[in-house]
């Protein structure tokens, strides 16, 4: 009886979900590359306003709002399969970042660290205190051109300065400056001054691209 109950649970907010991304990504589709695994939630108050996409854009992860929270997706940014974007503050992400699959960004603690109100949750099953904004919660920024390994964890609070590269598996607790890449958990800057790396020789299409766009390079 009570599995029945947890089932059918699962399943109704399930399909809400699914009709929510049917009609929220369905209003955003002109400016996506919108791919079958995405979805967008909104959820206690947020609306469509609090999602700004750019233009080419490639969504394959899901955005998520609560109370408000802003999720700013710059132009011609790539949002990798599984990838999950929880905002209850403010997440923006500049142009041309590369999300590889399952990154997550957290704007918030999902939990109040306090053991008394997590064990009032529990006792309770009050869905309300489980809301992030009773977590700690600041907002995050991804500066234009970085690129996030896969499985990294970019924590409240964080920004990464732009064209800065975060390694595979990693999860970034403190702000990352530009041009830097930095890895481990926590993450720690291992290279330094990497828009000097010059691109690669070999690829006749860039050298192509290049003679025809001279402002490749710029944050335009
Ligand atoms: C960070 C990365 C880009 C490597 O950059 P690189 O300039 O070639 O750097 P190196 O291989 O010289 O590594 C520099 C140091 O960081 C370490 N390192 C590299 N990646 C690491 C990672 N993910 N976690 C922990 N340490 C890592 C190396 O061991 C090396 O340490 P050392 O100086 O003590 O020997 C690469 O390791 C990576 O993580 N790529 C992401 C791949 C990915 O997620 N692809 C998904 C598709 S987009």
């Amino acid at each position: 009886m009570i599995i029945t109950h947890l089932l059918n649970n699962i399943m109704l907010k399930r399909k809400r979900k699914q009709l929510l991304t049917k009609a929220i990504v369905g209003s955003f589709q002109d400016k996506l590359f919108c791919k079958q695994s995405s979805s967008i939630t909104l959820m206690d108050g947020s609306t469509p306003d609090d999602i700004i996409l750019g233009n080419k854009v490639w969504m394959w992860g899901s955005l998520n709002s609560q109370n408000g929270g802003k999720i700013i997706v710059g132009d011609y940014t790539q949002i990798g399969i599984g990838c999950k974007i929880n905002a209850v503050d403010s997440i923006t992400i500049g142009k041309y970042v590369t999300f590889a699959p399952n990154v997550t960004i957290d704007d918030n603690n999902n939990h109040p660290i306090s053991p008394q109100f997590r064990k009032y949750m529990r006792i309770k099953g009050d869905v309300d205190s489980s809301l992030w904004k009773y977590s700690n919660h600041a907002p995050v920024i991804i500066e234009d051109n970085c690129w996030i390994g896969r499985n990294v964890s970019i924590m409240k609070g964080v920004t990464i300065g732009a064209n800065s590269v975060i390694g595979a598996n990693s999860v970034v607790t403190k702000n990352v400056p530009s041009n830097c890449i930095a890895v481990g958990n926590p993450a720690k800057i291992v290279k330094t001054g990497i828009d000097s790396t010059p691109a690669p020789i070999n690829c006749q299409n860039y050298n192509e691209y290049l003679k025809q766009y001279t402002e490749y390079g710029t944050t335009k």
